[in-house]
């Protein structure tokens, strides 16, 4: 019977995950740990102030939190009184090294397997939640074994599919759970465990179990079957755009064909997060270590049709101001990479607007709730952001804009506000196809 679970990773997945699996499992306690204190405070703040914005995510939090859902910086105790240790820790893209460019960087997970092995008094269960390339549950058991030992460690892949803006009702209803085990009689034993969590609130033959690998393999399969078709239908709106077909009814034509489905057929300025490209290009690199270059290079054209299509928005808005954007005071609407959430990684407004700042325009911004200096501090990052530049980024924290003082509106993010918002007569610029049908 399952009575602790220890989760390392306080992020957008180990604290929406964590809370929901507390308020369905009253009888377990959950401690979340991480490594930024400034998070762990954040999460034992004020409730309107938690470190994620996403709907739902509050009222859980308040039913659980300090009861049977704890958040932490201790480690150490937290991995030690665990019978299940999550890891959802981040897996970026590794930035040097061999793979640098596409390769999962995986020196998180290797911390969390030492930093287990060095706490764990007792066997354990340990759950690979991040999104990890094939075969790293093998990694993860060598770093464990080399460095405990008389422990037994069951290591089980169960991805998360969860999408930010939803995640707290995608977690309540999931299509599926996945969990990938060991065949082994121990390995078995510990998906059943796991399986007995799920069960608590999802039906049963929702609760999908495989091998290890295919579990891994299917997450990142999954994220590159998404985002393989918001390119397809971004691609076809370069088409649209040539030829005078509509992008919105082609997309619904296509989609209800019942073969193909109406989701992920919105076309817009391209895909952000922090998943979609970082995931797919750790597949292309996976396929060039088995030698699958080809497979490599069709993966690989789904981001760089997604590269295309943020480029060719900037363009359109060069373009209209004829090469020239000095003295163009633009509003940009929606920094979030999405609606419904305050992540801004890879958001395609943070493409778009370094290619208008470097081009001498005056930028303005708006997004209802990703902070002020968030949005400072992403823009701290770029090279060329010195004095001179730093003078025409201005952040707006109200939605009350002089509109007749821009030269053009640039709408990002499909917040719903910016349906009803009051544009003046501006040249708009709608990287969500948002308005159109408004
Ligand atoms: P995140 O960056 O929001 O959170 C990760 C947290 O882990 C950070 O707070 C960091 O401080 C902490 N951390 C890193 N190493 C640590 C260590 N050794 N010990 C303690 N804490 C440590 O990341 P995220 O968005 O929650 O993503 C986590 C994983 O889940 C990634 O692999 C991602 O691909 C996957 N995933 C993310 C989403 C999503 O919607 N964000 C959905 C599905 C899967
Ligand atoms: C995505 C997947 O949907 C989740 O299943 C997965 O768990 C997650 O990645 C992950 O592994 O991190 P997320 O990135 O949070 O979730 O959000 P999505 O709703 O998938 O949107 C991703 C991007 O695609 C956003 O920028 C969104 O605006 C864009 N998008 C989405 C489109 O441009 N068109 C669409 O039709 C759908």
């Amino acid at each position: 019977m399952i009575k602790n679970i220890c989760c390392i990773g306080a992020g957008y997945v180990g604290g929406p995950t964590m809370a929901v699996i507390a308020q369905k499992n009253p009888q377990i306690k959950i401690t979340v740990v991480d490594a930024n204190p400034k998070r762990i405070e954040a999460w034992n703040g004020p409730l309107e102030k938690l470190p994620i914005y996403e709907p739902g995510l509050v009222e859980v939090v308040e039913q659980t939190r300090d009861i049977n859902l704890f958040f932490s910086t201790n480690i150490p105790k937290a991995i030690e009184e665990a019978q299940i240790i999550f890891m959802a820790v981040n897996t970026p893209t590794k930035t040097e090294g061999e793979g640098a460019g596409m390769a999962a960087d995986l020196r998180y997970i290797e911390t969390c397997a030492k930093d287990i092995a060095k706490y764990s008094k007792t066997d354990k269960i340990v759950v690979e939640k991040s999104t990890v390339p094939i075969r790293t549950a093998e990694k993860i058991k060598e770093i464990l074994n080399e460095n405990s030992s008389n422990i037994h460690y069951e290591i089980l892949s169960n991805p998360e599919f969860l999408a930010e803006g939803t995640a707290i009702s995608d977690m309540k209803s999931p299509d599926r759970v996945l969990i990938g085990g060991d065949e082994s009689e121990s390995g078995q034993k510990a998906v059943q465990a796991l399986v007995e969590i799920y069960a608590n609130w999802i039906s049963k033959e929702k609760i999908l179990t495989t091998n290890v690998w295919s579990s891994e393999l299917a997450k990142l399969a999954s994220n590159a079957m998404l985002a393989q078709r918001i390119s397809s239908i971004n691609s076809l709106s370069a088409l649209c755009e040539k030829t005078g077909a509509n992008i919105d009814e082609l997309s619904k034509a296509i989609g209800m064909d019942h073969r193909i489905g109406p989701h992920f057929l919105k076309a817009s300025v391209g895909f952000g997060g922090s998943c979609f490209q970082k995931d797919i290009l750790n597949l292309v690199y996976l396929c060039r270590y088995y030698g699958l270059e080809e497979v490599a290079e069709y993966w690989h054209q789904v981001v760089k049709i997604n590269d295309y299509q943020k480029d060719r928005f900037a363009h359109k808005i060069i373009d209209h101001f004829k090469n020239d954007l000095n003295k163009i005071k633009i509003l940009i609407l929606g920094w979030a990479f999405k609606a419904n959430t305050n992540d801004i990684r890879e958001s395609p407004a943070i493409f778009v607007t370094k290619c208008l700042l470097e081009r001498g325009a005056i930028i303005e911004i708006y997004d209802p709730k990703v902070e002020s200096k968030e949005i400072y501090k992403e823009a701290e990052k770029w090279d060329y952001f010195n004095e001179s530049l730093r003078d025409k980024f201005t952040v707006k924290t109200h939605q009350n804009h002089n509109i007749e003082s821009y030269d053009s509106v640039v709408l990002l993010t499909d917040w719903e506000i910016f349906k009803t918002f009051n544009y003046g007569n501006n040249t708009i610029f709608d990287g969500r196809y948002f308005l159109k049908n408004n």
